[in-house]
């Protein structure tokens, strides 16, 4: 990893990001020796009026006390080992960025090293409608005279491919893609890391990871909650904006892709791009077919949705959706992609499912217990499986549909797993990019899903009303069972 004095900008600190995400993780890499007290500065800046020591206690509020290393850190805090600053300005003009510059210029030249390198990382916790304009501000009164600046950014990265590409040409004019680090935060979760491992690491998996062994893969988001006073954000959006054009897809291309040449970011990226291509279905050479097909998709919207004060009474956003993607090449061809993501249903809950075909030839009837599905639990509490047609204990000769369990909390009792925010922040600190969108990507993804989301918010397709707390609409079910999901116990 480079060294040299470090210091984390996190523009819109004053904000909710920072405070739930941002934050803490900086606080868990401190605390866990990632960056270092010595070497690290902290500027906050965003529009409201604040101390330096209301900064503190900002990033102090949301962690909780668990234990003596975390109240060292406390300490550390508040006595001012680590170094905090709050400066207040607007994010459109130069004056508030020209100060910025200064206290961290001030703060480079007090703690530079040896070869007298430093690093600027700017955090935007901001609405994207403001990145042109503080990537702007920053290039013109903040970059770093000797070392890297990088800049991370959230997203939603546009509505649709038209507006997320002149949001990528207005950043890409001012800083290379090499310095801009786009979070999708689902990549920095423990699970959805470890899919290449399984996949490319295993000669299990290796001969099985195909058309000829798999059925169907189902890629899963539900949350038992709905969206508790995000009505205004996440009416423009919708879940396919919010969700499965962003986390889903990006767990697709990892299920999906074929293996990378090496494990360096681009190679990996190169690979789930080549994925977008093969969603869409040549016709000719130069007409692909709509990638996603009306029967293929169920939209769903809760029963109570429009109560918030934010969402017209009218919306017809969606809350949920199933949608079938369909991969068109030698691997994939004929096996469907599940994508379900839903507000509001009966439990919290994200996985991958990847359904085996049948044995040829059962001489058991295995049928009537269910298929081999191998199953990776992102979250809450990881875990991987496989279900298994096993011998019934006993003296009868019958099936039973079990289970090889790795669940991690078992196997990793007392480790902890980084939270992804803690993961991708110290990636853009040592420069590695794999876990991060690049503009190609996001690009493609745009391209698979706009054509659908204009239908949408055109009106011309509905969700269908589903109760809080339920599945979501049967309809989903139903496109499920006839992509050819066998359901198993438990499911
Ligand atoms: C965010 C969405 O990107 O992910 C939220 O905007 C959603 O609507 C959240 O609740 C889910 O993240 P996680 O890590 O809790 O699955």
């Amino acid at each position: 990893p480079e060294t040299g004095c470090l210091s984390i900008i996190v523009l819109g600190a004053s904000g909710d990001l920072a405070k739930k995400k941002t934050f803490p993780a900086l606080f868990n890499l401190y605390r866990q020796r990632f960056i270092q007290s010595n070497e690290f500065h902290i500027f906050g800046y965003a529009r409201t009026e604040m101390s330096d020591d209301d900064l503190r206690s900002r990033i102090r509020r949301p962690i909780p006390a668990l234990g003596f290393s975390i109240f060292l850190c406390y300490i550390c805090l508040q006595s001012g080992l680590v170094q905090m600053k709050y400066t207040s300005g607007s994010y459109d003009t130069e004056e508030g960025f020209r100060l910025l510059d200064k206290q961290i210029s001030e703060h480079e030249e007090a703690k530079s090293s040896a070869d007298g390198s430093c690093r600027r990382l700017f955090y935007l916790a901001l609405p994207p409608s403001v990145y042109p304009v503080v990537c702007k501000m920053i290039k013109l009164c903040c970059m770093n005279k000797c070392g890297w600046t990088r800049i991370v950014v959230e997203k939603p990265f546009g509505k649709d491919l038209e507006s997320a590409e002149k949001l990528s040409s207005q950043i890409g004019e001012l800083f290379g893609e090499h310095q801009i680090y786009r979070i999708d935060h689902y990549l920095g979760k423990e699970m959805v890391q470890n899919l290449l491992v399984l996949r490319f690491a295993n000669r299990l998996f290796v001969p099985l990871w195909n058309r000829d062994n798999i059925d169907n893969v189902q890629i899963v988001f539900r949350e038992d909650f709905g969206i508790e006073g995000r009505g205004g954000y996440f009416d423009e959006y919708g879940i396919i904006r919010d969700i499965v054009q962003n986390h889903l897809l990006q767990v697709l291309c990892l299920v999906a892709m074929e293996k990378p040449v090496s494990l360096d970011s681009e190679h990996i990226r190169d690979e789930k791009v080549k994925v977008h291509f093969f969603f869409m279905e040549m016709q000719n050479l130069n007409q692909s077919v709509e990638p996603i097909k009306d029967e293929e998709v169920v939209l769903g919207q809760y029963h109570g949705y429009r109560d918030d004060s934010k969402v017209p009474d009218h919306s017809n956003t969606p809350t949920f959706a199933s949608i079938i993607l369909r991969i068109h090449n030698e691997r994939w061809e004929g096996v469907p992609f599940i994508l379900k993501a839903g507000k509001a249903l009966s439990s919290k809950k994200a996985d991958i499912r990847v359904q085996f075909k049948d044995v040829p030839g059962d001489i058991f009837n295995c049928e009537k217990q269910g298929r081999n599905e191998f199953v990776m639990r992102l979250q809450p509490s990881e875990a991987m499986y496989m279900k298994l047609a096993v011998k019934q204990p006993g003296l009868e000769m019958s099936t039973v549909q079990s289970e090889l369990d790795l669940s991690y909390k078992q196997r990793y009792h007392g480790v902890t797993i980084p939270d992804a925010y803690e993961r991708l922040l110290l990636d853009t600190i040592h420069g590695d990019q794999q876990h991060f969108v690049r503009r190609d990507e996001l690009k493609a993804a745009w391209d698979i899903f706009t054509p659908l989301l204009h239908r949408i918010d055109i009106g011309e397709l509905k969700p269908i009303s589903y109760q809080q707390g339920s599945r979501g609409p049967a309809e989903a079910d139903e496109l499920l069972l006839r992509a050819g999901y066998i359901r198993t116990h438990g499911y």
